[in-house]
């Protein structure tokens, strides 16, 4: 059924009918419709508007739809426009004229962009606690390697000693902010746009507070053109959802590194890994992989409703009903991945030895060497200077500087004691870093609780 065959003289082409429905996609919007539905019946009877008797014969029908559709005896295999229609169409299917009420003083205009704030904030809610559940789980590996010595890497190439821990706690950092970035995005979601009719507002004296209070919005929309042309919302969430991604992909990317057995500083478990259908040994990062992937398909949803929306006049235009597909895909992706990335990290095994190892090669000390000329009194750029020749002679004869005699390294500077050695052992490098920020075990402990009063808090404000 059409909700506007008045003007029309033929049916629209079939082809056009199939080329115009978001059914297909915005189905998946039932139960914010029906809900904010039901929000705007009741108070159309608390207004007087329709009688109370008719808005609550509203009522109980939308309670019915809603249940017939989860218990699957009404389909969404229909030729209806839009998730809208459908239901309102079930609606006056079951109470007639009455249900031909249900759309005054409204348009699919204000109705789409309330059900898809609705969706957006639900789903805000749900893609933070899977960042939660993750950031738990990466305190918990962290906890468990304060000690555990790692190469840190500049440019892939060896730089400084860190520790698991630290590394760990980086990716904290980041997912911290991804959630302090959703809570911004969601601020500006929870804003309820209903009232604002196709573009000028409506001539009924409708509460709008009411209906923003009944589905728990936190305030009602100020420019009615704004409020049903406004996508700014969905924007901010694949922008959120594209640095989510953008952070698991680099994860995801040390995850194939450190699995290979060039690094060999993790295992991966058997669950979370798979193998080749030719090559029998091969065990490989394919999850890691995945979602490193999947992070390109959620910058395109970005790009593409930003283009989408860019040369859009006021107010609403159909080109908007692009923004689903869009939103919904990422929102997917995004909550897949934080799982199954949460799955894989949580059994993945630490090779501390190869860590270790592989964090006293590659002159990761090499610094601290220097400092320890500095602090005897020389001045760093000199100290550098001598480290930086020092560093050669050692890759002439194939040997790391605590390999060293401590006449070798007095024929470098005369300032260096027998002191030196347990200065630059690659635990003490961690350790002298207590700086606050720095890898030293006790820093990274403080971090760590740190970091569980964070997620304690973001779980439960106020
Ligand atoms: N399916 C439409 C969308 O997603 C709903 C709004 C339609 N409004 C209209 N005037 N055609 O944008």
């Amino acid at each position: 059924m059409k909700l506007w065959g008045g003007r029309f003289t033929k049916n629209t082409d079939a082809s056009a009918d199939s080329f115009n429905s978001s059914l297909r996609f915005d189905s998946r919007l039932y139960k914010h419709d029906i809900a904010g539905s039901i929000a705007h019946a009741r108070m159309l009877g608390k207004q007087g508007i329709i009688s109370t008797e008719e808005s609550e014969k509203i009522c109980g029908a939308l309670d019915r739809i809603l249940e017939e559709i989860t218990n699957g005896t009404l389909s969404f295999d229909s030729d209806a426009e839009d998730i809208h229609t459908l239901i309102e169409t079930a609606l006056i299917n079951k109470i007639g004229d009455t249900g031909r009420k249900l759309h005054t003083g409204r348009s699919r205009n204000d109705q789409v962009a309330l059900d898809l704030r609705m969706y957006a904030k639900e789903q805000i809610n749900e893609i933070k606690s899977l960042i939660l559940e993750l950031g738990t789980a990466l305190l918990e590996i962290a906890e468990a390697h304060t000690a555990t010595v790692m190469p840190g890497y500049t440019h892939l190439q060896k730089a400084q000693p860190v520790t698991f821990a630290h590394h760990i706690m980086a990716y904290f950092q980041m997912f911290k902010r991804d959630t302090g970035r959703l809570e911004d995005c969601y601020d500006r979601t929870d804003v309820m746009p209903l009232g604002s009719g196709a573009l000028a507002g409506t001539t009924y004296p409708l509460d709008r507070s009411m209906i923003a209070k009944e589905l728990g919005f936190g305030s009602i929309t100020e420019n009615s053109m704004d409020a049903v042309s406004d996508r700014d919302f969905v924007a901010e969430l694949l922008y959120c959802i594209s640095m989510i991604m953008m952070h698991l992909s680099r994860f995801s990317e040390e995850i194939v590194l450190w699995s290979s057995g060039e690094f060999n500083f993790i295992r991966l478990d058997d669950a979370f890994s798979t193998g080749s259908s030719i090559m029998p040994q091969k065990k490989n990062p394919d999850v890691a992989e995945l979602v490193r992937g999947k992070s390109g398909r959620t910058f395109g949803n970005l790009m593409s409703l930003l283009a989408t929306m860019k040369g859009l006049p006021l107010a609403y235009n159909k080109d908007m009903q692009e923004d689903k597909e869009a939103l919904f895909d990422s929102v997917d992706t995004v909550k897949q991945c934080l799982s199954v990335f949460f799955g894989m990290i949580s059994s993945m095994k630490i090779n501390k030895e190869k860590m270790l190892s592989a964090s006293k090669g590659g002159f990761t000390n090499a610094t601290d060497a220097a400092d320890y000329l500095a602090v005897k009194g020389l001045p760093f750029r000199t100290a550098h200077e001598i480290i930086g020749k020092l560093v050669l002679y050692c890759i002439d004869k194939n040997m790391a500087i605590e390999e060293l005699s401590l006449n070798e390294l007095r024929s470098f500077s005369h300032l260096f004691d027998d002191d030196v050695y347990n200065n630059i052992s690659a635990e003490n490098c961690v350790s002298k870093r207590s700086i606050t920020g720095g890898p030293a075990e006790e820093t990274v402990r403080i971090a760590i609780e740190k970091g569980k009063s964070d997620i304690r808090k973001i779980s439960n404000p106020d």
